[in-house]
């Protein structure tokens, strides 16, 4: 949610800002700007919309020679907090003096009472943002010394921030912070490029410090020097990203979405590979790293997580009750630390994040740890916030995800919890013979969504059934239930129709009101326990005139009968199947977006990331 990119360094900086911004677009896109030094001045440009618009302004209003020079600099893409996406609140934002420009990332939440004291000062404001009282505020700090009127600032400001502050009175110098919102520092070979994540330095190195909360860092283009809030050094190691600088770009796909619907075979076999023990019938999580005795003594698992990973979740839920017989239950993580959750040391919290930024999921992450709970994460991004505050975790190596619309994430993320739940169920009542089998399965997810992938243009032809609709339900049923909810999630996001998705017997109890003849009604009723009761309940949406696409197993043939549409997927152990039934549901959702036309990689009002409650 919101972007940050500064540069210092020997490639000209508004070109570097630019293609930096347009990497980290992804995670906010409803206006953009940019601060460069210029001289003893601080010159600005910013423009509402995407990052398209920026380049076109700052290459009308700033003279060409301005793209040829060495130089310094700041820039943000924002996705819109306090006030609408205009250019005067567009960052960056200047301090009184207009000699300091700063980006920032999160929320001032004393912003109104740090503004209402400014103006008595005699400041004056011209957003509506909390970001240009911060600027307002470090200028006022300001006694000749940038580095002390950042932490002096800082030190008076609740909320969260990444953010990069430049000043004309000391160039050749960048200032930067977080608290709760992420800030990654490339340190290259007489540049250095900060970020609030690693897409936008991967061009430039591979070698990164990654903040701490609190920290605050100087960074020129040979040093970083990083210090406490109370100007004590401490002390960062230099990561390295291992990361291809080609994972920012589409590869011939016409959309982020499509690449990494694509990726997911090669994701999945990541997140699978090295972690499945096809002797004993268990899987092998070195994040999970507690005995099998203690994990023997959780009495319940809790998983938080918010959107698409609240429907992983979902479907964690079932399998750790089947597959390991213990208490599952999942908690939409804005809640949990709100309703004073009932969570004991004989608890296992998983947090699920695909960002690992999510503030509401943190925020859960640090009430279980406070009541004390066995905390870990299942995060996608390497370094991200939330797998450092837990410190134990298992990563899901799917790469990189730009498009907004969560895919492989989700697919990884089922099946790490598959092995979880297999692992603690090899602890409890699961015999090896059974374990045997579903870690065969398990080893299988690939190959089977490779097999849902080549319908690709099956999927296509169908989709275009669905493009006139203006209202869909999903239905779904056991662990099919949150595959519903997560196609529902995947067509109202990227096509703006308006889907819902419900337990399929929960349609008779008042939704069934909205059905008209033709209205589209997408069945869940592949091979499980459920199918036949799900097999009913689509006989009651059909006796409503209702228009069904069903996504079926392979060969079912009475399944077939009763659909209008159908897309078949192969034949797999019901949570197992949750993977290629999503990824058939990821496709079709993603050609009827295609074919109404719509931004499908940044959806309208949505952002990547979303790290504000
Ligand atoms: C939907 C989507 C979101 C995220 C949610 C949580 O396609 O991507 O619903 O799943 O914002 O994000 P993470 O997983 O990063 O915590």
């Amino acid at each position: 949610m919101c972007g940050i990119v500064g540069y210092l360094g020997k490639a000209n900086a508004p070109s570097v800002l630019i293609s930096g911004l347009k990497r980290l677009e992804y995670r906010g896109y409803d206006s953009a700007g940019l601060a460069i030094l210029d001289g003893d001045k601080v010159l600005v440009s910013k423009a509402s919309g995407k990052v398209a618009n920026l380049s076109e302004r700052a290459s009308i209003n700033w003279p060409p020679e301005l793209f040829k020079r060495v130089g310094t600099g700041i820039a943000h893409t924002r996705w819109a907090t306090h006030g609408p996406p205009t250019e005067v609140n567009a960052h960056p934002h200047l301090d009184k003096t207009g000699e300091i420009a700063l980006v920032h990332n999160g929320i001032i939440e004393n912003y109104r009472a740090l503004r209402a004291r400014l103006e008595g000062k005699g400041h004056h404001f011209v957003s509506e943002t909390d970001t240009e009282v911060l600027s307002h505020l470090i200028g006022d700090c300001d006694k000749g010394d940038l580095f002390q009127a950042v932490c002096d600032a800082l030190h008076q400001v609740e909320g969260t921030f990444g953010i990069a502050v430049i000043s004309s009175r000391e160039p050749g110098k960048i200032i930067t912070a977080r608290r709760g919102s992420p800030i990654v520092i490339g340190v290259g070979d007489g540049e250095a490029i900060i970020a609030s994540d690693a897409s936008a330095i991967v061009a430039h190195t591979q070698r990164v410090i990654y903040l701490d909360d609190d920290d605050i860092a100087t960074v020129t283009a040979d040093s970083v020097d990083i210090r406490d809030l109370n100007n004590v050094p401490v002390t960062r190691e230099i990561a390295e990203l291992g990361l291809d600088a080609s994972v920012a770009e589409k590869g011939g796909y016409e959309h982020f979405m499509m690449k990494e619907i694509h990726e997911q075979p090669d994701a999945l076999a990541n997140a699978i590979r090295g972690r499945l023990d096809l002797q004993l019938g268990s899987s092998v999580l070195a994040g999970m790293s507690a005995s099998q005795r203690e994990l023997a003594e959780l009495s319940r698992v809790v998983m938080v997580g918010c959107g698409t990973s609240l429907h992983a979740a979902m479907v964690g839920e079932y399998a750790f009750e089947d597959l390991a017989d213990i208490h599952a239950e999942v908690q939409q993580a804005a809640e949990f630390r709100y309703r004073n959750p009932i969570i004991g040391n004989r608890d296992f919290v998983v947090a699920i994040s695909q960002s690992g930024e999510t503030a509401d999921t943190l925020a859960a992450v640090k009430e279980a740890q406070q009541k004390g709970a066995f905390v870990m994460s299942l995060v996608n991004v390497v370094g991200s916030t939330i797998a450092r505050e837990t410190g134990r975790g298992v990563y899901l190596h799917a790469g990189p995800e730009i498009s907004v619309a969560s895919t492989k994430a989700f697919t990884c993320q089922v099946s790490v919890l598959l092995m979880m739940a297999l692992k603690l169920g090899r602890g409890r009542r699961y015999s090896r013979e059974e374990g045997l089998k579903l870690a065969r399965e398990i080893d299988s997810i690939p190959e089977l969504v490779n097999r849902v992938i080549a319908k690709n243009d099956l999927i296509a032809e169908i989709a275009e059934n669905y493009v006139k609709d203006e209202h869909a339900f999903f239905i779904g049923r056991g662990p099919m239930y949150p595959v519903a909810l997560e196609g529902a999630l995947k067509l109202k996001e990227i096509s703006y129709i308006h889907a819902e998705g419900y337990h399929a017997a929960e349609l008779k109890h008042g939704p069934i009101a909205l059905l008209q003849p033709g209205t589209p009604v997408i069945a869940v009723a592949c091979e499980g326990p459920a199918k036949d009761k799900t097999l009913g309940n689509v006989e009651e949406c059909r006796a409503r005139g209702a228009r069904i696409l069903g996504i079926i197993t392979e060969g079912d043939t009475n399944a077939e009968e009763v659909m209008d549409d159908f897309i078949s997927i192969p034949k797999a152990h019901p949570l197992v199947a949750t993977i290629p039934a999503v990824v058939a549901l990821q496709i079709f959702s993603y050609h009827v977006a295609r074919l109404r036309g719509c931004e499908i990689d940044q959806p309208r009002n949505l952002a990547k990331s979303v790290t504000v409650e």
